[in-house]
């Protein structure tokens, strides 16, 4: 947190967001779907690929904002396997501006000690694209500040079928596969392409879209869901903010009952049973 308040001003609305966060309960892992680039470009009369070009300054704000927050992992969803649906000169766009972002980007990331990995099936990307993402990847493997997962050619059920194919293989090259042999979740996990990571604390979704989209179907078992109207390319530090409060508001209780934040829930029942008749 303190990196962030070395470039914010005191009375300013984004210091008196980020005072109000408390430093204990920040997320580990915070999963974007950067959605509503196209409308964005929509209404102002643009072609969908302005809103591409646009939603890079938006990567770039919320990535500085987690790195200098403390944030462990952001996973970002740049393009799913069912994107190949849209007009090739769309994809070809993605690509390009995928170069160039990478290209500009490398210093900015290596100075900030931000780690860049990309995820999903990245064998089927064009020759260039996967040259960038492992060129960026290699540069990038010797930091340890904040993790990058950029979702690529991802989809989520794809990554369960890879994980289960990859547990399999693993488990028979080790000769373990027997009458007896069964996966398990932990075996599945270990397989993921976030495998070792902790799961996503907090998704935010852009554009107001009500879906996951096949995005880390395994790995958003108990996230908390944000979703927020603000186009993808107008998403800025503010936001990001804004949903790390709304986050803190949330009690956690993975199928328990209610956390120490909203008090022990036996007494909240005892007080209900002895307060007057409603
Ligand atoms: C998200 O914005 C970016 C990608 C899926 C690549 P969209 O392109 O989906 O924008 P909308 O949803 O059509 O507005
Ligand atoms: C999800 O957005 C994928 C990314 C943000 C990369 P889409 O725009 O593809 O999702 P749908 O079609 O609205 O579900
Ligand atoms: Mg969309």
């Amino acid at each position: 947190m303190k990196a962030l308040f070395e470039i914010l001003k005191p009375g300013e609305k984004d210091w008196d967001l980020a005072r109000m966060l408390d430093p204990g309960r920040l997320p580990r892992h915070i999963a974007i779907i950067m959605d509503g680039n196209g409308r964005w470009a929509s209404r102002r009369n643009l072609p969908r690929v302005a809103g591409h070009k646009a939603g890079i300054e938006a990567v770039r704000a919320t990535v500085e904002t987690s790195a200098r927050i403390g944030i462990e992992i952001v996973t970002l969803y740049a393009f799913s396997t069912e994107n190949w649906k849209r007009p090739r000169s769309e994809v070809e766009t993605l690509w390009n501006l995928l170069h160039t972002y990478i290209r500009k980007e490398l210093p900015t990331l290596m100075e900030n000690n931000i780690r860049m990995r990309p995820i999903g099936r990245l064998h089927q990307l064009p020759e260039q694209v996967r040259q960038d993402l492992e060129a960026a990847m290699n540069e990038t493997s010797g930091n340890t500040g904040l993790l990058v997962n950029l979702a690529i050619n991802y989809s989520g059920r794809a990554e369960i079928v890879d994980a289960v194919n990859a547990a399999v293989r693993a488990a028979r090259e080790a000769g373990a596969v027997d009458e007896h042999f069964r996966l398990d979740e932990a075996l599945i996990a270990a397989h993921l392409y976030t495998a070792g990571q902790p799961e996503p604390d907090l998704l935010i979704r852009t554009s107001g879209e009500l879906r996951i989209s096949n995005f880390l179907l395994w790995q958003i078992a108990y996230a908390e869901i944000y979703v927020t109207p603000t186009l993808w390319p107008d998403f800025r530090r503010t936001d990001l903010l804004e949903a790390l409060l709304e986050y803190q508001k949330r009690d956690r209780r993975f199928g328990g009952l209610a956390g120490t934040r909203s008090g022990n829930p036996d007494s909240s029942f005892i007080e209900a049973l002895g307060s007057p008749a409603q």
